[in-house]
C-alpha cells in the first residue's frame, strides 16, 4: 500500500500515537508534532504554520529550520495553533465568549491557506474564572468541526494540579464542510453555571493507574475499570459508612472497593454471569458492618432494588456499541482466547443500541432517574470516553455533560491515562489516528 502520511517508518509513527503524554517543553510538544505531520524528504517539501506568542513563533520556526522545513511559505501543510497564552488573559465571562467567536473565525480564515488532506493542531487549556470551570477546550472542539474534520485529542499531562493542556486536532478534507457539530450547541450556554470549589480542585487533574493483573472471573468482563480508581474517588467524594451506587456494576469493582472503605455498597447489573461475579467478590470482602445489595436486571428499573438515599455514585457505562465494533484487535484477542467480546446480546443492554443519538438519550434518561435518589449536594462520577467510530468523532463526555448540565453541576473534570496498554499502529500510512487511552472522569454534585 501507498504510505500516503509523510512516509513515516513504523518506528517514527509508534511513540505518536498514544492519546496523552508528559509536558516538558513548549519546545519538545512542537517538535514532536512537527516531526509527525511533516518531513522534509516529501516532495514538494512541506510548509508548516504557527499561531501564537511571537516568542514562541520563533521558537517553532527555529525547529522548522533545523527540521529543513519551510516555514510560513505560500499554501502550508501543518498548522500549530498554540492559544494558552491567551486563555490567561481571559478574566470575565463576556471576554471569554468574544474571544471564543472571535478564535474560531480566525482560525478558520487563516486556515484557508491549508492543503487538502492536512492538519491543524491548537492546543488550549481549560480554565477557571471566579471559581468557575470553563472547558473551553471543548467549546473550541464542537465549534472547529463545524469547519474540519473532527480527528483527534491529545492529553498533554503537566505538573500536579496545574490544568492538563488539550491538543485538538482537525483535518481539512472531502468531508470538511458537510460537518455538523454532533454534540449540542448549547453546551457553551449551559457552561455558565459551572462551579468549582476549591477543595474540590485539589483533587488530581491527570493520573495514571498501576492495575494489578485481573483474576480469572473479572477477565470475564471486557471494560472493567481498576479498583484503585474507584478508592481515588471514595477517598474523596464519599466518607465512611455513606451509601455508594454504581447502576452498573459490572463485576462489582465500585461496592468491593466501597465495602472495602467502609461503605455500604448498592448497584444493578443487567448480565447474570457478571451480576454473579460481582455477588461473589462482594461476598468475600464484606463485613456485618457493612450492607450491600446489587439488584439483578435492568438499571431503569433500579427502584425494584428498594435502595436507601445514595450519597454517591461511581460508574461507568457502555461506551454505545463500540464492543460490538468486530475487527479491534483487542476484540480479536478476546475472541481467540475464548472470552466474550461484549457484554451481553441482551436488547436491553445499553451497549446494544447502535444509534447514537438514541444511546445517549437512553443514557441520560436514566441517569436523571438515579438522582432523584442522591442526596443533596452529594456527588456522581462518571468515567468515560470520547468515541472514535468508523473515522469520525463522537464527543460522548461533552455530550453527556451537556445532557446533564441542567440538573448537576460540574464540579470536576480529571482524565485517567491508561499507560498499560500495547500500542496497535491505526491508520498507519494512510492517516492519524490515535490509540485513545484517555478517560473522562466527570464528578458532578446535585445542587442543594
Ligand atoms: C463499562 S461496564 C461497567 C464495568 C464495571 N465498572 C466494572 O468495573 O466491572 C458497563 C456495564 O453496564 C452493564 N449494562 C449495560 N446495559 C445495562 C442496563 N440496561 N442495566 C444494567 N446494566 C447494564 C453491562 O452489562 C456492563 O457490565
Amino acid at each position: 500500500m501507498k504510505n500516503k502520511f509523510n512516509d513515516l517508518t513504523g518506528k517514527e509513527w509508534l511513540p505518536f500515537q498514544k492519546s496523552f503524554t508528559h509536558f516538558t517543553t513548549f519546545g519538545d510538544l512542537y517538535q514532536e508534532n512537527i516531526s509527525f505531520f511533516t518531513k522534509a524528504s516529501i516532495d514538494p517539501i512541506p510548509v508548516a504554520l504557527f499561531w501564537g506568542s511571537s516568542s514562541k513563533e520563533i521558537l517553532f520556526q527555529t525547529l522548522c529550520d533545523k527540521q529543513n522545513i519551510l516555514y510560513n511559505e505560500g499554501e502550508c501543510d501543518f498548522i500549530y495553533i498554540d492559544l494558552t497564552d491567551e486563555t490567561l488573559t481571559l478574566e470575565t465571562l463576556q471576554q471569554m465568549n468574544s474571544w471564543i467567536n472571535m478564535k474560531v473565525c480566525q482560525i478558520t480564515e487563516f486556515s484557508k491557506r491549508l492543503n487538502h488532506r492536512k492538519f491543524i493542531s491548537v492546543l488550549i487549556n481549560n480554565i477557571i474564572i471566579d471559581q468557575y470551570y470553563y472547558p473551553i477546550s471543548w467549546e473550541i472542539s464542537n465549534r472547529l468541526s463545524q469547519h474540519f474534520t473532527r480527528k483527534d485529542e491529545k492529553i498533554i499531562c503537566r505538573k500536579k494540579n496545574q490544568e492538563p493542556f488539550i491538543n485538538l486536532y482537525f483535518r481539512k478534507d472531502e468531508d470538511s464542510a458537510l460537518n455538523t457539530a454532533i454534540s449540542s450547541s448549547d453546551l457553551w450556554d449551559s457552561m455558565r453555571e459551572l462551579t468549582t470549589f476549591s477543595s474540590i480542585r485539589s483533587h488530581q487533574n491527570w493520573f495514571i493507574l498501576k492495575p494489578k493483573p485481573r483474576k480469572k472471573d473479572e477477565i470475564l468482563h471486557p471494560a472493567k475499570y481498576p479498583e484503585d480508581l474507584v478508592s481515588l474517588y471514595l477517598n474523596t467524594f464519599s466518607k465512611k459508612d455513606d451509601n455508594v451506587f454504581d447502576p452498573m456494576s459490572g463485576t462489582g469493582t465500585t461496592q468491593v472497593e466501597s465495602l472495602k472503605l467502609g461503605r455500604n455498597a448498592y448497584g444493578v447489573e443487567l448480565s447474570s454471569i457478571f451480576h454473579s461475579i460481582a455477588e461473589n467478590r462482594c461476598a468475600q470482602v464484606s463485613s456485618k458492618e457493612h450492607i450491600w445489595n446489587i439488584f439483578h436486571g435492568d438499571a431503569r428499573n433500579w427502584e425494584k432494588g428498594n435502595f436507601p438515599i445514595f450519597d454517591y455514585i461511581i460508574t461507568s457505562p457502555p461506551y454505545w456499541d463500540m464492543l460490538n465494533m468486530q475487527g479491534a484487535e483487542n476484540q480479536a484477542l478476546r475472541k481467540k482466547k475464548g472470552l466474550q467480546t461484549n457484554y451481553s446480546n441482551d436488547s436491553n443492554d445499553l451497549g446494544n443500541i447502535d444509534n447514537y443519538a438514541s444511546f445517549l438519550k437512553d443514557l441520560i434518561v436514566l441517569y436523571i432517574s438515579i438522582l432523584g435518589n442522591l442526596k443533596d449536594g452529594g456527588y456522581f462520577t462518571i468515567v468515560v470516553k470520547n468515541i472514535k467510530k468508523k473515522g469520525k468523532i463522537y464527543p460522548f463526555a461533552f455530550d453527556l455533560v451537556s445532557g446533564l448540565n441542567s440538573r448537576l453541576i460540574l464540579e470536576h473534570v480529571a482524565y485517567w491515562c491508561q499507560d498499560d496498554l500495547r500500542l496497535a499502529p491505526y491508520g498507519f500510512g494512510n492517516t492519524w489516528v490515535s490509540n485513545t487511552f484517555h478517560h473522562y472522569c466527570l464528578t458532578f454534585r446535585k445542587e442543594i
